[in-house]
């Protein structure tokens, strides 16, 4: 048997997966599995198929061999051969492919709301898209050989470079590329994390964050507890005997404050008295709107704080890509979860990223972006002052979204107004750990990022006009 893939791309423009097997000799088992190839649809009508030497020489047989089944093949009007255009496959009316069962055919999409206020996604419509292809060039023209190999799980040293740098400008962050490890966003962080073995549950969580994180831990066997919240942010004196804690420091998700500077101070005094940990997740610390920057809480005790980071918010989720920062006796332990190479992060993408930070055009392209959304969140508080003064707008210092406050028992008809209006947005319900005992709050929970520019003034009209009565 000639088991074979025949690349002739250049002639007919893919892989080919041909098995010489079965009875009657190669020119035979050659007419076989071209005849299935056209029957099954993996070659297309109008294929070119390669001249007749490459061929032979792929499978190993002789010239005459390919030049006999071609010749039977196109009598029996599977191929057609013509001067100057060589061999093809033949035209027909009918597609010879069976049509895909329809329970495999891809469900039509539901039309999108009028108005996405959902939090969660950056301006898509503004993604860098010349500066990250200039980066994705230099990239990709630099690389050394060896980075077209299977990947180093720490992910690469240009990004844990880079990336060491700016969270240490940008964020307070201390650290060294040796204590970074590459992943694909805070997600895939905490699945390394718990589903990996590195640490285990109890976990303290804040009583409001996103269900999708805590589902993710109870599919890993981790039982969140949940954390009150208050003006100062997260209850750390609650704290017991927990193992390790999550935390949004510098933007509680998705209430909106910063903890406060004694509860920093509380918590790692605590994970240092437990030998715990605190998971600080920093996903929006680029956009702080006030002068009063808040740095990361890793900065106070790299031993005892895992600092992770993602640019699902500065760039696009769609990226895929984030880091931990880790204390030293972890590093070992998390790239033995991830495996021995790299699975999850494309290897140039790092390489872009890495020169998209170094490059400086990260830090131009948040700066642009921190302007952009202050000007939103600035339309969407001066909207919601003229229109229904008596909603509260609260944690708009920071993130791309906003909480606006409601009288206790309206959130939810609040949020089917909304959608009256076509705006699709959630209430903090949707955020509540179903554990917590503290008092519930009512208010909407508005994404003022995702619109694209031209879209964002229909938009708050719609909100404005859904608003309940005073
Ligand atoms: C609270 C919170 N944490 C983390 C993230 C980042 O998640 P990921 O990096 O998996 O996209 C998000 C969303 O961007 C978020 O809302």
């Amino acid at each position: 048997m000639t088991d074979s893939w025949v690349d002739s791309a250049e002639r007919i423009g893919s892989d080919l997966h041909l098995v010489l097997s079965g009875p009657g000799g190669r020119r035979a088992a050659l007419i076989r599995a071209l005849r299935d190839a056209v029957r099954d649809g993996r070659l297309a009508p109008g294929t070119r198929l390669p001249p007749y030497r490459s061929l032979a020489a792929d499978l190993g047989v002789a010239r005459r061999t390919v030049a006999d089944a071609y010749a039977e093949l196109v009598a029996e009007g599977w191929l057609t051969a013509r001067q100057g255009s060589g061999t093809r496959v033949a035209e027909r009316a009918e597609p010879l492919r069976p049509a895909a069962p329809a329970s495999r055919k891809a469900p039509p999409r539901a039309p999108g709301p009028r108005h996405d206020l959902r939090q969660g996604s950056p301006d898509g419509s503004a993604f860098p898209r010349t500066a990250w292809l200039a980066s994705y060039r230099r990239a990709l023209q630099h690389a050394p050989g060896e980075a077209f190999g299977p990947g180093d799980p720490a992910g690469r040293a240009e990004l844990r470079e880079a990336l060491a740098e700016y969270l240490a400008r940008a964020r307070g962050v201390r650290t060294e590329p040796g204590r970074i490890v590459i992943c694909s966003g805070f997600a895939h962080a905490l699945r390394l994390l718990f589903g990996g073995g590195v640490l285990r549950g109890p976990l303290a969580v804040e009583a409001y964050g996103l269900g999708f994180h805590r589902g993710l831990l109870a599919a890993a066997g981790v039982r969140t507890v949940p954390l009150p919240l208050d003006e100062d942010g997260a209850r750390v004196d609650r704290l017991g005997r927990e193992r390790a804690v999550l935390l949004t420091p510098a933007h509680q998700f998705p209430t909106g404050g910063p903890l406060h500077p004694a509860r920093r101070a509380a918590v790692t005094d605590w994970a240092r008295a437990r030998g715990g940990l605190v998971l600080e997740d920093d996903y929006d610390g680029e956009f702080r709107y006030d002068r009063k920057p808040v740095g990361a809480l890793q900065g106070l005790d790299p031993e005892r704080v895992i600092h992770l980071g993602s640019v699902s918010k500065s760039l696009s989720p769609a990226v895929r890509l984030g880091w931990m920062v880790l204390p030293e006796g972890l590093v070992d332990a998390v790239l033995a979860a991830k495996g021995e190479r790299e699975a999850w992060a494309s290897v140039l993408d790092q390489l872009s990223l890495a020169d998209f930070i170094a490059s400086g055009r990260y830090d131009r392209h948040v700066r642009r972006m921190r302007q952009r959304y202050r000007r939103r969140r600035d339309r969407l508080v001066a909207a919601l002052a003229g229109h229904a003064p008596h909603v509260e707008v609260t944690g708009v210092a920071a993130g791309l979204h906003a909480v606006l406050r409601l009288p206790p028992g309206s959130e939810a008809s609040a949020v089917e107004a909304a959608a009256r209006h076509g705006v699709a947005l959630d209430g903090l319900a949707a955020f509540r750990h179903p554990g917590t005992d503290m008092p519930v709050t009512d208010g909407l929970v508005v994404g003022y990022a995702a619109p694209p520019e031209h879209a964002y003034g229909g938009a708050l009209e719609a909100l404005c006009g859904a608003m309940p009565p005073p």
